[in-house]
C-alpha cells in the first residue's frame, strides 16, 4: 500500500477542483437508492475521498461508513461530513459493516494505489454480498479500456492557491491506465510542489460482469449514473442482492 497516494495537497486540490463529480453522481446514485428500494438505512462509500457523497447521503436521511486508503482524504471527509463515520483502509481487505447498500465512486475499483487490489476485487465483491441485506445494492464506477489505446495526453487545471497538472497514458494491453501528478500549492510566498503516480486497471465489462455473478448478484452495466452520463470509456455497474429467488428488475 502506498502511503503518499493522495497526500496532503492532491486531497485538498481532489476537494477543492473535482468535486463536482462526485455532487453529480451522488445526486443521481441517492435518486437511484431511493427508486429502488434503499430509502433509508446504512450506505457503506468505499473509496470516500473527501465526503462530498457522504455529506449529501446524511442530509438525505441515510447513515454513512466512509473508507478510503488516504489519511488526507479521510481528514477532510470527517470535516465535510462530520456526522458520518471514516475510516482509513483499503477495500481489499477492510471489515464492512452491515449494510443497506455500497458506493464506490471515481474509479476507486480500478485503483492500484494497494497492489493487491486488482487481485482481491472479487472476493471484495463477495464480502459487499456478505455486508448487504438482501435486497441492497452495489454501485461503482470504472474504467474500461478504449481501443484506441495506446494513447497519451496531458491535463491541467488549476485553482486558487493550486495548480495541477498531469500526465496520463493508457496501454490497453497491459489494460493499465497511468497518471504522473505534479501538484503545486501555495504555502505562504512559496509554492510546494509534490508528485505522485496513480495506476489505475482498466477493467473490461464482461469481467466485471463474472466477478459480481461469481459473488453472487444480478448487475447490470450502463454508461451513466441516471442522467449524468459519464466520458467515453467509464463504465458504471449497478449490483443487487436479490431480496429472495424472485427477482425484481432494476429502474
Ligand atoms: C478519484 S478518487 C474518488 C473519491 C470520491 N469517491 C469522489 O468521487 O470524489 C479515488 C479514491 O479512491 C481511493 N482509493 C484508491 N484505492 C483504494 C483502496 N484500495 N481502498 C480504499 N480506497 C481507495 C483513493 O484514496 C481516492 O480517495
Amino acid at each position: 500500500v502506498k502511503p503518499n497516494a493522495y497526500g496532503k495537497d492532491l486531497a485538498f486540490v481532489h476537494h477543492d477542483g473535482f468535486s463536482a463529480f462526485a455532487e453529480r453522481a451522488g445526486r443521481e446514485t441517492t435518486r437511484f437508492l431511493r427508486r429502488n428500494g434503499v430509502p433509508s438505512g446504512l450506505v457503506v462509500d468505499v473509496g470516500c475521498g473527501t465526503g462530498v457523497f457522504a455529506k449529501r447521503l446524511l442530509a438525505a436521511g441515510y447513515g454513512v461508513f466512509g473508507l478510503d486508503l488516504s489519511p488526507s482524504m479521510v481528514r477532510l471527509a470527517r470535516r465535510t461530513a462530520p456526522r458520518a463515520r471514516f475510516a482509513v483502509g483499503s477495500f481489499a481487505d477492510a471489515a464492512l459493516p452491515r449494510c443497506d447498500a455500497a458506493i464506490a465512486m471515481g474509479e476507486v475499483v480500478g485503483y492500484l494505489l494497494d497492489a493487491r487490489a486488482s487481485r482481491r476485487l472479487g472476493a471484495f465483491f463477495t464480502r459487499v454480498f456478505e455486508a448487504l441485506r438482501p435486497g441492497g445494492l452495489l454501485v461503482f464506477d470504472f474504467l474500461a479500456p478504449l481501443p484506441s489505446s495506446p494513447r497519451a495526453w496531458t491535463r491541467h487545471e488549476a485553482g486558487d492557491g493550486w495548480d495541477v497538472v498531469a500526465e496520463i497514458s493508457e496501454d490497453t494491453r497491459r489494460a493499465r491506465l497511468t497518471r504522473r501528478i505534479v501538484t503545486f500549492r501555495r504555502a505562504g510566498r512559496r509554492w510546494r510542489r509534490t508528485s505522485e503516480i496513480h495506476r489505475v486497471k482498466l477493467w473490461r465489462r464482461e469481467e466485471i460482469s463474472a466477478l459480481l455473478s461469481a459473488a453472487g448478484f444480478e448487475s447490470a452495466i450502463g454508461g451513466s449514473y441516471g442522467s449524468f452520463r459519464l466520458p467515453h470509456g467509464h463504465l458504471v455497474a449497478v449490483a443487487r442482492k436479490l431480496p429472495s429467488a424472485g427477482s425484481r428488475n432494476l429502474r
